[in-house]
């Protein structure tokens, strides 16, 4: 009987945007379990909360049983070893992204010798763009429609507008 190979996709996701989007349907070819764990990074004031990030990604793929959707709060490395998946996803946008990531991966591989990371590049069209362009953008009320799916925008919106 063939494993399930399962994965792991870490990330802020404040918000999460097309780009998250793009490297979740590729890496959904690969693995046939994916684990969305959102962090919650005591040291930062988010944008949006963790349980509205969390609401928002679980609305976003309710009707896709091959996608999870967690929270997890201090090393990655322990979220890991809990949910006993040691593959962790990440996308690459430049070159300017592996620095951090290469930092990262290895930092992981050092805490977990059995975590490996793999890269899935984003489509070019998303390699400019990032959670917080987004909020930038949509502070200025600039249309984001391109960025981020229809339900993201309207929370961007929402929030923007009422707080
Ligand atoms: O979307 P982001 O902000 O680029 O995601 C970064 C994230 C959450 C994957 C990274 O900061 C992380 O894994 N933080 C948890 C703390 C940790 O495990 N640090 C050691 C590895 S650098």
């Amino acid at each position: 009987m063939n494993e399930i190979k399962r994965a792991i996709y870490p990330g802020s996701f404040d918000p999460i945007t097309n780009g998250h989007v793009d490297i979740i349907s590729r890496a959904k070819k690969v693995f046939d379990e994916i684990t969305i764990a959102v962090i919650q990074n005591p040291d930062k004031t988010p944008f949006f909360e963790l349980e509205h990030r969390l609401e928002l990604i679980k609305h976003l793929f309710k009707n896709d049983p091959h996608i999870k959707v967690e929270a997890f709060r201090g090393l990655l490395a322990d979220f890991a070893q809990k949910r006993n998946v040691y593959t962790i996803i990440r996308g690459l946008r430049a070159v300017s992204d592996f620095d951090f990531e290469f930092q990262m991966a290895l930092t992981n591989r050092h805490l977990n010798t059995k975590i490996d990371t793999v890269f899935f590049m984003t489509d070019e069209k998303y390699s400019y763009l990032s959670s917080s362009l987004v909020r930038q953008l949509a502070g200025l009320s600039a249309d984001i429609s391109s960025f981020v799916p229809p339900d993201i925008e309207r929370s961007l919106k929402d929030r923007i507008h009422h707080g």
